[in-house]
């Protein structure tokens, strides 16, 4: 019988399966409408990012980007001068994202694959760059990812996340780990204050940890209060 637990990895896909409403959200859907009115749909680059850039705390190099879906980190990654590898699962996210770099003349490499799955270069990454994907990773599979973050990195590199703020406008479940598996669900998405994000990643040195700056479009660039933005480095 299947459901017997051998390795570490039954354990982790025994506890995906509890969690049935974020295995039956379907990205593929949510991308196939490309003119919904969804604030990240539009093709504008972090706030946070641009002002690692603008500020020099970042230079360009190679960024390994997780859930990059339609690319839009991803397309102002490589134009600013970054070698661009973009993970997502969804291939109609990636559709939309080569749209948008093959019409922008823009090299990303976007690759199709749960980023669990990947096979990972090792010590490569300058930088490693998640916009909203760390908060739909479920608390059983967070160590694997801190643990991609540190194999990607090159020693000196940076990693940069946007997260749901804890109790935010857009979501971020203000709820306990354990609650996670008492109600069967994420909610659709956990929160993060900076105390969370600080001990979750401390195994890296804290650059600066703050919430998005509100921005509008005609600014060029996204920004909302409702997301964390964070910047750390492998020591
Ligand atoms: C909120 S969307 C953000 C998309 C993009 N970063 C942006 O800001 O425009 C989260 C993305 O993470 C992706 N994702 C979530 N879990 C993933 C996983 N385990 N492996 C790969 N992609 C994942 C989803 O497919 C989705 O495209």
């Amino acid at each position: 019988m299947k459901e017997t637990i051998y390795s570490y990895e039954d354990l982790l896909n025994m506890l995906d399966h509890l969690l049935e409403e974020e295995r039956q959200f379907n990205w593929n859907d949510f991308y196939s409408d490309r003119g919904r009115k969804v604030p990240f749909f539009r093709n504008l680059p972090d706030e946070n990012l641009v002002s690692y850039f603008e500020s020099e705390k970042l230079k360009p190099g190679r960024v390994l980007e997780f859930g990059c879906g339609p690319g839009r980190n991803a397309i102002y990654l490589s134009k600013i001068g970054f070698t661009v590898d973009a993970v997502d699962q969804s291939a109609e996210g990636l559709r939309w994202g080569k749209d948008r770099a093959n019409k922008q003349n823009v090299q990303v490499n976007f690759i199709e694959s749960n980023i669990f799955d990947l096979s990972l270069e090792e010590n490569a990454y300058d930088l490693v760059y998640d916009s909203g994907c760390f908060h739909h990773i479920p608390p059983h599979r967070r160590m694997n990812y801190i643990e991609l973050v540190f194999r990607a990195l090159k020693p000196g590199g940076h990693f940069a996340l946007t997260c749901f703020v804890e109790g935010g406008e857009l979501g971020g479940a203000s709820m306990s780990d354990w609650d996670v598996y008492r109600e069967r669900s994420m909610r659709g998405g956990l929160g993060f204050t900076e105390k969370k994000l600080r001990e979750t990643f401390n195994g890296l040195e804290a650059m600066e940890i703050r919430k998005m700056i509100e921005k509008t479009p005609d600014q060029g660039v996204f920004g909302t209060s409702a997301l964390m933005a964070a910047l750390f480095r492998k020591k």
